[in-house]
């Protein structure tokens, strides 16, 4: 599967929640998720559970709705991430963020159905109960108080204070590593797959997910609003805590390297199948966007 084929079967499959058909009181608040859903957007996490599951041995068909429960959250999480209480962004996948266009209360909202709906999807699929169970379970464990809630708190928290490199990696471990790793994991539990795997899908996430933030702070710097459909600056204005701030462009690229290399030669403990997953690790430490 190439990666163009993957995410034309992740905006279909996508395209098909919170549709509003027919009027219904509540529909606004539809309106406003499928608009920050339907953006756009890269779709890695999506792509790390189908490939993950069809690498284990999986239906990828049946993990379609897992994979579309992920990116709901992370959506919801890009949405609370952007509001005025938090990162005060008002671009987001090259359009004016969700709390822009809705307000922040819908925007709020619309957040809290897309976490609740995440997990309502995974449970709802196909999938045998035990493999939807451990979906859910993996999930949960990733976004919540140790995971991504805990990760956004401390880079809250951390703003215009001065962090070690060994803060800022606790922070993004949980803030985007967490989800990252879930991501893959929950591809193998879709397929049912072995403890073995679970754990070199964990340690390919983990590789993936540091390497994806530092890019993330670099791109801050270095890319342009209309390439990142992001602001660029954010983080300074924010006095964040970032790698570019703390090690400078050329120690984060050196990282960002450094991580995927480890990545990619991790898969070899559990998969003979990595092609698609070496690449795509390859192509996030370069991405523009
Ligand atoms: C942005 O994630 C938030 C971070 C965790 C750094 P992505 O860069 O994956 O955003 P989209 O989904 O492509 O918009
Ligand atoms: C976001 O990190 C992490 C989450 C959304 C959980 P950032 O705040 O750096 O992400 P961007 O740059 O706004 O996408
Ligand atoms: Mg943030
Ligand atoms: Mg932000
Ligand atoms: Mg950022």
């Amino acid at each position: 599967m190439t990666t163009e084929a993957y995410k034309e079967q992740i905006e279909q499959a996508l395209a098909t929640y919170f549709r509003v058909d027919e009027p219904f009181p509540y529909q606004g608040l539809a309106e406003s998720m499928r608009y920050s859903l339907l953006a756009g957007g890269k779709r890695i996490r999506p792509m790390l559970v189908l490939e993950f599951c069809r690498i284990s041995g999986g239906d990828v068909k049946k993990a379609l709705p897992v994979a579309c429960a992920v990116e709901m959250l992370h959506t919801y999480s890009l949405i609370h991430d952007d509001l005025p209480c938090m990162d005060n962004d008002d671009l987001r996948r090259g359009k004016p963020t969700n709390h822009v266009v809705f307000g922040e209360t819908t925007a709020v909202l619309a957040g809290d159905a897309l976490q609740a709906e995440a997990f309502g999807t995974i449970l709802r699929s196909d999938l045998p109960a035990a493999c939807r169970a451990k979906c859910a379970e993996i999930l949960a464990s990733a976004v919540g108080l140790d995971g991504m809630c805990g990760g956004q708190y401390l880079d809250i928290l951390g703003e215009g204070k001065l962090l070690r490199e060994e803060d800022l990696n606790e922070i993004n471990s949980r803030k985007t590593g967490a989800l990252l790793t879930a991501a893959c994991q929950m591809g193998v539990a879709a397929a049912g797959g072995r403890e073995d795997q679970l754990e070199t899908a964990a340690q390919y996430g983990a590789a993936i997910g540091m390497a994806f933030q530092i890019r993330d702070d670099m791109l801050d710097v270095l890319s342009t609003k209309e390439e990142l459909g992001k602001p660029i600056g954010s983080d300074v204005q924010e006095n964040k805590n970032t790698y570019m701030v703390l090690l400078g462009e050329e120690r984060c690229a050196a990282l960002v390297a450094r991580l995927t290399e480890a990545a990619k030669t991790v898969l070899r403990q559990s998969f003979t199948d990595t092609e698609f997953l070496i690449s795509l690790a390859d192509s996030m430490a370069l991405r523009r966007n």
